[in-house]
């Protein structure tokens, strides 16, 4: 049987989360702006190998408890050993978020980076605020990918040279009207929360603005380097035709679709471990109180 994409990913998703936020800034999240005072339980919608359980769970109050569900068998097993020698309450299923059936008995229903993989996620923002006790909150963290995109700056080279953003503007419209799944996740989720009757909807940026430069020690270049990689930064486009062929499919024109390809092909040719590039990610963080 085909092993589920999701699962074959660890990696990808263990190098690529210290892109987005600064712990000091996650902290100031949960103590100013959710001012979250007493032991909360939080439910993660596709929590992957329990990424928001190990960034929120030490900044939560003592007593907080943290339940993941994900489809991926393999990201479960990871997350159930990365707790298993830590001082905190966790439970994890494999499950469809689409069909489990879960009581609304949790604080909070988190997600991260989960609703822009779901080709119905109002519904999906539905299940998560029928999880929740009356005046509990939702907080979804997504992306806005057009705004991550405009923020990279390359020494040397001009921005639209290696991201043409009216095409990949139109890339990401396309296939969000043609699939449902749009990775500008971040900027419809308020909407979204808001048609669902959530109250005091706010929705705030991710903080964290990575600088690759020369300065840098070795360690810390080549970390950062290699987490860009793996977030797909520079990354090489592979067969040119199919490449292109792709594209249109997703409806961009052939000229469109060779101009990407260029500028791709420039990037991942100049972009190397000496170079200064800056990412900001530029994640839309959501949230809102059940008040039914
Ligand atoms: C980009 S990953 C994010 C994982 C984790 N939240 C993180 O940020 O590290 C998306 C996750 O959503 C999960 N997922 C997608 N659709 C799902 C569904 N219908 N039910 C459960 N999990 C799902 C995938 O298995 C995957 O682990």
């Amino acid at each position: 049987m085909e092993e589920y994409f999701w699962d074959t990913q660890l990696e990808y998703l263990k190098r690529t989360r210290d892109l987005y936020y600064n712990d000091d800034y996650l902290g100031f999240l949960v103590k100013t702006v959710w001012k979250i005072t007493k032991p909360v339980h939080i439910i993660d919608f596709g929590c992957g190998f329990g990424y928001l359980g190990i960034k929120l769970l030490p900044l939560l109050p003592k007593g907080s408890k943290y339940t993941g569900i994900d489809k991926g068998q393999q990201l479960i097993i990871k997350a159930k050993e990365y707790f298993r020698n830590l001082p905190y309450e966790t439970e994890f299923f494999v499950a469809d978020t689409n069909e489990i059936e879960l009581e609304s008995k949790y604080d909070i229903a988190v997600c991260h980076a989960f609703l822009l993989h779901i080709s119905e996620p109002k519904r999906m923002l539905q299940r998560m605020v029928n999880s929740v006790t009356n005046d509990g909150k939702i907080i979804c963290f997504e992306p806005h990918w057009i705004s991550s995109m405009a923020s990279y700056e390359l020494d040397g080279y001009k921005q639209s040279q290696i991201v043409p953003l009216s095409i990949l503007q139109k890339l990401y419209e396309k296939s969000s009207n043609k699939t449902g799944i749009d990775g500008n996740m971040g900027t419809k989720v308020p909407k979204y929360l808001s048609e669902l009757g959530v109250k005091n909807i706010e929705c705030r940026v991710s903080d964290k603005v990575n600088f690759l430069h020369t300065v840098l020690n070795q360690s810390e270049k080549q970390k950062l380097f290699s987490s860009l990689k793996e977030e797909g930064v520079g990354g090489e486009p592979i067969k040119k035709d199919q490449f292109i062929e792709n594209l249109i499919k997703r409806g961009l024109s052939l000229q469109e679709s060779k101009d990407q390809f260029e500028a791709e092909l420039l990037f991942s040719n100049v972009f190397n471990i000496e170079s200064s590039l800056l990412y900001t990610p530029s994640m839309k963080i959501t949230f809102g109180e059940i008040n039914r």
